[in-house]
């Protein structure tokens, strides 16, 4: 009998959320005792970790799949799995489409990937997508990076902006507790991690589904409390988290981000549009006015804050003068760096049935003249760190250049300087930059901290 171990390969798609998801449910195959497969070919096992958040990324999907269903004809002990939002929004349809998956399972069923597996070698053909409590996993994530890692704090979401699949596929608001959170991130800390992410799809609504309340009514765990609680985890130097919506952003977040010195001072809060009307239609609930005064805020505490955002262009009905508000935000705010992209018409979405749909030429040429734009803003926010030393976290090597290694500055942009990656990944280096571009910066190290744990 050969005792070939077992191999398995994921691909994932889509938001750091499923990212996080694919690292633990890798965790739980290793557990399992299969191994990784950097070829899918070579594997006994696939997952695919689906995103549908647009028409584009659903389809992708589509095409490695049928490629591999063919695959199964000639090796039928080949496992095949989908996992995540798009297996949540299709479910059983999913097999009728492609009758040779194994198993499809929804985000909310991650943590269950043992047990889904079990019936599936059993004999079964199994479809996880029903509600369930998210209960906290104790298998340990396999990591892509040894420096920076992903911390779940709330799943799904509660808004109901008219364009979104988010809802639906990943559920409703469950946090996870500060205890647990401060575990993982103990451990992580003992494993020489270095920067969490605290994560979210509305990060801002963390806690509002666990109870209990400050003695003047005020929810006793909300974002910025769990700062507080998790900030001085040994071994950790820096947290980040999001994503941020600007309808609950608050001053005391602000406040707490500017007070503690491991919060980075970057903020990722997607306005989706600079026009009230849209804004309404989309159920934002804020207006560009709002939005604005939580920039102003920031940059008075924090001067030098890194601002990001996702911006969306072409909604339904939207007009010249609509797009050129989201324009004129943009060039007003100078933005680090927007995530843009073309409204693409979701199932289960309000939007996407309304009349008002534009075409797809109108919606492209709105994409380009607000990516123009941002490239334009990005570029002179770069101009700022031009002779400066920055603090940079190393993590990786340059991908193009060898002798350079990567890295980022609390603000999160890019940078490239030259260095080896066995003798600096994990450490922490000023660097004074000496290149800008628009996303990324080179420099020349200066001085090499050793981490102090606190
Ligand atoms: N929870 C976050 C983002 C969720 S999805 C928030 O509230 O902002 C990530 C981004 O995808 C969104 O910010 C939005 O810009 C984009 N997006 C979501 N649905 C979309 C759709 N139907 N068409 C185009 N872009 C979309
Ligand atoms: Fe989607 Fe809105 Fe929830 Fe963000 S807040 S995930 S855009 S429904
Ligand atoms: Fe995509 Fe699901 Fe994330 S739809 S963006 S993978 S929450």
């Amino acid at each position: 009998m050969t005792t070939q171990p077992r191999r398995y390969h994921i691909t994932t798609f889509g938001c750091q959320m499923n990212k996080a998801d694919s690292e633990r449910m890798a965790g739980i195959l290793e557990e399992m005792g299969f191994e990784w497969s950097e070829d899918p070919h070579e594997a006994n096992l696939v997952l695919f970790n689906t995103c549908s958040i647009r028409d584009n990324a659903e389809h992708k999907v589509y095409s490695y799949l049928g490629r591999l269903a063919r695959r199964k004809h000639d090796e039928p002990d080949l496992t095949l799995v989908m996992a995540g939002c798009v297996a949540q929004q299709e479910g059983e349809s999913l097999l009728r489409r492609v009758p040779e998956l194994d198993l499809v399972m929804g985000p909310q069923h991650a943590n269950r990937l043992k047990d889904l597996l079990q019936q599936v070698f059993d004999g079964n053909q199994v479809v996880a997508t029903e509600a369930v409590y998210i209960m906290e996993d104790i298998t340990k994530p396999r990591r892509d990076s040894s420096v920076t890692s992903w911390v779940n704090v709330i799943y799904g979401c509660n808004e109901r902006c008219t364009y979104c699949v988010v809802p639906g596929v990943r559920g409703v608001e469950q946090s996870r507790t500060p205890e647990a959170i401060r575990a993982e991130m103990e451990e992580l800390g003992r494993q020489g991690y270095k920067e969490v992410t605290l994560l979210g799809q509305n990060i801002d609504a963390y806690g509002r589904d666990l109870p209990g309340t400050t003695p003047e009514g005020r929810n006793l765990h909300t974002l910025t409390d769990l700062l507080y609680f998790v900030h001085d985890v040994p071994g950790i130097e820096r947290i980040r988290f999001a994503t941020s919506h600007p309808r609950y952003f608050t001053e005391r977040l602000i406040k707490a981000c500017a007070e503690l010195p491991k919060v980075c001072e970057h903020f990722h809060i997607p306005f989706q549009s600079g026009d009230n009307e849209v804004l309404k239609r989309m159920s934002r609930g804020y207006t560009h006015e709002k939005y604005r005064r939580i920039i102003d805020k920031i940059r008075e505490y924090m001067p030098d804050a890194s601002i990001s955002a996702d911006a969306i262009v072409g909604f339904p009905g939207e007009t010249e003068a609509q797009f050129e508000n989201t324009l004129k935000l943009v060039a007003d705010i100078g933005f680090d760096l927007v995530n843009t992209a073309a409204y693409s018409p979701r199932p289960n979405t309000p939007a996407a049935l309304w009349d008002e749909q534009l075409s797809e030429e109108i919606k492209q040429d709105r994409l380009q003249q607000l990516n123009h734009l941002i490239n334009v803003t990005a570029s002179e926010r770069s101009h700022r760190y031009l002779g400066r030393v920055e603090e940079i976290l190393v993590e990786e090597q340059n991908q193009k250049y060898a002798n350079q290694v990567m890295g980022r500055t609390r603000g999160n942009r890019l940078t490239f300087f030259d260095g080896d990656i066995n003798e600096l990944r994990g450490k922490v280096v000023k660097v004074k930059i000496t290149e800008i571009r628009a996303f990324s910066l080179t420099g020349e190290a200066v001085e090499v901290r050793e981490v102090v744990s606190v």
